[in-house]
């Protein structure tokens, strides 16, 4: 894939808005005292100090190609990564996939307790959007509704939720490409096609742009989560922080159960190029982006 800017420019990059999202997860989850404090211990241990930040910054990164506030982006961010912890600490539940292990720490489960980890995630989700309806998300009502909007969509019944659903459900079943591909839509594409998208909806970006974005978060979802199911066929528990191999051991279907190994990866590396190529109207203002998508094939974490 033709790079644009320095792989080190890339890190730096996606540090700062790690540093950023950290800080406004911080605000927003402040410690409490009394009976409900260990619900926000749990949403604080699943939420804060790991993971890529990848979701953040697609929202931040496309914030700053219509010159939003880095600060009102940085909640939008936040919010997004409170959807994405849910999600995860509900998928390492026994009666999901029976994770122990989440970005190398006991996941929320095993660190508390089931009970617990079903409400830390029930709670982090209605916060997301308790967040992005305050004043201090957007001057414009118009705007935060969008988002509100637009994140529910994604990360609900036709969106993550619904693909969590189909993978459950899926499990121990052959599915074809075609089906595969929906599902990693669904369950993992959404979520990142909606984090692209709010750079434009906070930019009050003409819809031309927003599609753009749009089509952009999809491919590169696509390709994300054929990267997924790559690292956990063939990346170790030390590069992911996550039990390597269990998606073989589960029955889940999985494209490189389907295609193998080779035909996976270059799948993948397709959809990266594709999606690159749809933010050639965006200029040099997009390299960062551009670049992550061979960031999200290439990583081994
Ligand atoms: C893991 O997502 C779950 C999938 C949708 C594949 P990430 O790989 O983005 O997880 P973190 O946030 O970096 O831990
Ligand atoms: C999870 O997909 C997608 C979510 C919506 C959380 P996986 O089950 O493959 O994610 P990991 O590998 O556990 O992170
Ligand atoms: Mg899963
Ligand atoms: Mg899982
Ligand atoms: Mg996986």
């Amino acid at each position: 894939m033709h790079s644009s800017v320095s792989a080190a420019s890339l890190a730096a990059a996606l540090a700062r808005v790690a540093t950023e999202v950290e800080a406004a997860l911080e605000d927003l989850l402040p410690p409490v005292e009394g009976a409900e404090a260990r619900l926000i211990e749990a949403m604080r241990y699943a939420s804060l100090g790991g993971g890529k930040r990848l979701r953040a910054f697609l929202a931040m990164e496309t914030a700053a190609l219509f010159s939003v506030d880095r600060r009102c982006a940085a909640r939008v961010g936040a919010a997004i990564e409170m959807v994405h912890a849910y999600s995860l600490v509900h998928d390492d539940l026994p009666a999901m996939d029976d994770d122990d292990l989440r970005r190398g720490k006991p996941s929320c489960h095993r660190a508390f307790d089931e009970a617990t980890a079903i409400l830390a995630g029930d709670a982090l989700q209605t916060r997301a959007f308790e967040v992005l309806a305050e004043a201090d998300t957007h001057s414009n009502p118009e705007a935060r509704c969008e988002l509100v909007a637009a994140l529910a969509l994604a990360a609900g019944a036709r969106g993550m939720v619904g693909g969590q659903m189909i993978d459950m459900v899926s499990e121990g079943q052959a599915l074809n490409a075609e089906q595969i591909t929906r599902l990693h839509a669904l369950k993992t594409g959404r979520l990142i096609q909606v984090s692209a998208e709010a750079g434009a909806i906070l930019g009050r970006a003409a819809s031309a742009q927003r599609h753009l974005l749009a089509a952009y978060g999809r491919d590169l979802g696509a390709a994300f989560q054929i990267a997924d199911d790559l690292l956990d066929a063939t990346g170790t528990t030390e590069e992911t922080g996550k039990t390597a191999g269990k998606d073989e051991a589960a029955g889940k279907a999985t494209l490189v159960s389907v295609l193998g190994v080779e035909r996976a990866r270059a799948q993948a590396e397709a959809l990266a190029d594709q999606a690159a190529r749809h933010l050639e109207c965006f200029g040099a203002k997009a390299d960062l982006l551009r670049d992550l998508a061979g960031y999200v094939v290439s990583r081994r974490n």
